[in-house]
């Protein structure tokens, strides 16, 4: 038995596509970009960012989800959510959405400005085939619910989800309890800064430079990732992320991997095609919007 720890390595890279979603919103999808391109427990993650409204305005019109998590993290801008439950929930800036879609939601993503940039991301997570028809559940969580631990070496760490080590003191974030158990962190580290975190080694994990570039993997093989591209980490115990020249920020994911049949159709996404059916007739016949008994 060896207590050595392993850090990961860049194993895959997933560049983010630009695309189009909701009446036209303008975005980059990295994972989920194809059905192949997932990291059970992610499904997808998008990143929108623009200072054009033209790009944003249209935003995401009464859409249906079920079986999975949507959760939506804004950096810049305003979005108000609204399902067919009548929950409301204004997303302003440094705020996140964890939603559980469980066995039905209906609900509209609109910006709340004309002008300005909108920037964030929204990330799809997986449930377990024994949650994905649960009913529906919100944590909308506010900026000071967030906590910002400031490095050693320079730099800060806001804790999304799951629980941050750093300097021999734990701190955990306001999502913790999942099945997936995930570990969600936004880091900005300045140039040359290094942030190494544990991971548990059954965990997927991956990395998502938004600003600056980073090198990932043991101090002199670290292996170079470019902003707007997924990097998915080999096994391993520990992450270890050096920053470019410029300073980076990115987003760190990790998931116990749920290791379950997926069977997506848009945004419903359960174990079998039959589920699938289920759900597309249980759209279509307004089961979502009636309240069960
Ligand atoms: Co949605």
């Amino acid at each position: 038995m060896t207590t050595s720890k392993t850090t990961r390595t860049l194993e895959r890279v997933i560049e983010s596509i630009p695309t189009s979603d909701g009446a036209g919103v303008k975005l980059r999808r990295s994972l989920g970009h194809t059905q192949r391109l997932r990291l059970d427990p992610f499904l997808m993650l998008d990143e929108f960012s623009s200072e054009d409204a033209n790009d944003y305005i249209a935003g995401f019109p009464a859409h249906p989800h079920r079986g999975f998590e949507t959760v939506t993290y804004m950096l810049d801008g305003h979005l108000r959510h609204e399902d067919h439950l009548g929950h409301r929930g204004e997303l302003k800036s440094g705020a996140v959405q964890w939603m559980s879609a469980g066995r039905g939601i209906i609900h509209s993503e609109m910006p709340q400005q004309e002008q300005g940039r909108m920037r964030g991301f929204q990330l799809w997570v997986n449930l377990p085939a024994a949650e994905k028809m649960k009913p529906p559940a919100y944590r909308d969580i506010q900026p000071p619910e967030i906590p910002v631990v400031a490095l050693p070496g320079g730099g800060r760490v806001k804790v999304i989800a799951g629980t941050l080590m750093n300097d021999g003191r734990s701190m955990a974030g306001p999502v913790g309890g999942l099945a997936t158990d995930p570990l969600y962190l936004d880091v900005e580290l300045p140039a040359g800064g290094r942030f190494v975190h544990p991971v548990a080694s059954d965990y997927n994990a991956f990395v998502y430079p938004y600003e600056g570039g980073v090198g990932i993997g043991p101090a002199g093989a670290a292996r170079a990732l470019k902003a707007h591209h997924a990097g998915v980490l080999s096994a391993g115990d520990r992450i270890d992320v050096t920053a470019g020249p410029e300073g980076a920020r990115f987003l760190v994911l990790a998931g116990r991997p749920l290791r379950e049949p997926v069977a997506q159709y848009g945004p419903f996404v359960m174990n079998t095609r039959e589920e699938i059916d289920q759900a597309i007739r249980d759209y279509q016949s307004g089961a979502f919007t009636r309240p069960s008994d």
